[in-house]
């Protein structure tokens, strides 16, 4: 089978795969696809308890919202019906949502169809749960990173408190296995590392390491 130029980068939430991703996606000059940004944009303006929705109509509405990658003044960009999708995704409780979408064959339909398209115009480093497993088997380079609960939430706090916020290890702890729960056990295209994935466990490595692992296994040569 043909390979596609597209790296995919899968993974729990809070692993770093947003950070591999776009420092890998600027050592190829390649775009880079945040697929969780599309869940958590549908999730947001389709609102609470959209999963529930009836399939036609919920179909209807998922067909309203088109996603591009565009170059915008700073790269090429996430856009939704027009507009670069800012930090009004970025909270905890959109994520929780993003997750619950997610479980929605619909949904999750459409959104593959809108990846599949920005991947058959453009080369990819694309990140999500289901990349290297449903929406790009054909990719050449597939990742899969992971690290235990317990290290990505004291990760997220020292996040946090860098930030000035306040951070709870055990309430972080908390909702990243309800996530990975949710995201792990959903009949369709769950959480999983493909069977030909590269998977590394980022628990006791810096950024620059995982980087380094990454870098010198696309050097290597993926598949053909
Ligand atoms: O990566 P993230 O935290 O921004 O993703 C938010 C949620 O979106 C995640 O918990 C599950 C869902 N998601 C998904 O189901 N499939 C993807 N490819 C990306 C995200």
């Amino acid at each position: 089978m043909k390979t596609l130029p597209i790296i995919t980068i899968d993974g729990p939430a809070g692993v770093g795969k947003s950070t591999l991703a776009k420092a890998m996606a600027r050592e190829m000059q390649w775009p880079y696809l945040d697929t969780g940004a599309m869940f958590r944009t549908l999730a947001l303006r389709l609102g609470p308890g959209a999963e529930s929705l009836p399939d036609a109509e919920l179909a209807a509405r998922c067909e309203q919202i088109r996603f591009a990658l565009e170059n915008s003044g700073d790269g090429v960009k996430l856009f939704c019906n027009g507009q670069c999708i800012g930090n009004e995704i970025r909270t905890e409780e959109v994520g929780k949502m993003a997750s619950l979408i997610g479980t929605n064959p619909v949904v999750r339909e459409c959104l593959k169809k809108a990846q599949r398209a920005m991947g058959e115009s453009s080369p990819l480093v694309a990140e999500g749960r289901d990349m290297g497993t449903v929406v790009f088997p054909q990719a050449r380079f597939k990742f899969f990173l992971d690290a235990s609960p317990e290290v990505r939430a004291e990760r997220r706090c020292r996040e946090l408190l860098a930030r000035g916020q306040s951070a709870d290890v055990q309430a972080i702890a908390e909702q990243i296995r309800e996530r990975d729960a949710l995201d792990r056990n959903r009949p369709v295209a769950p959480l999983r590392a493909a069977e030909d994935s590269k998977i590394i466990d980022t628990s006791h490595l810096s950024v620059d390491e995982v980087l380094a692992v990454m870098l010198s296994a696309v050097k290597a040569g993926g598949r053909e």
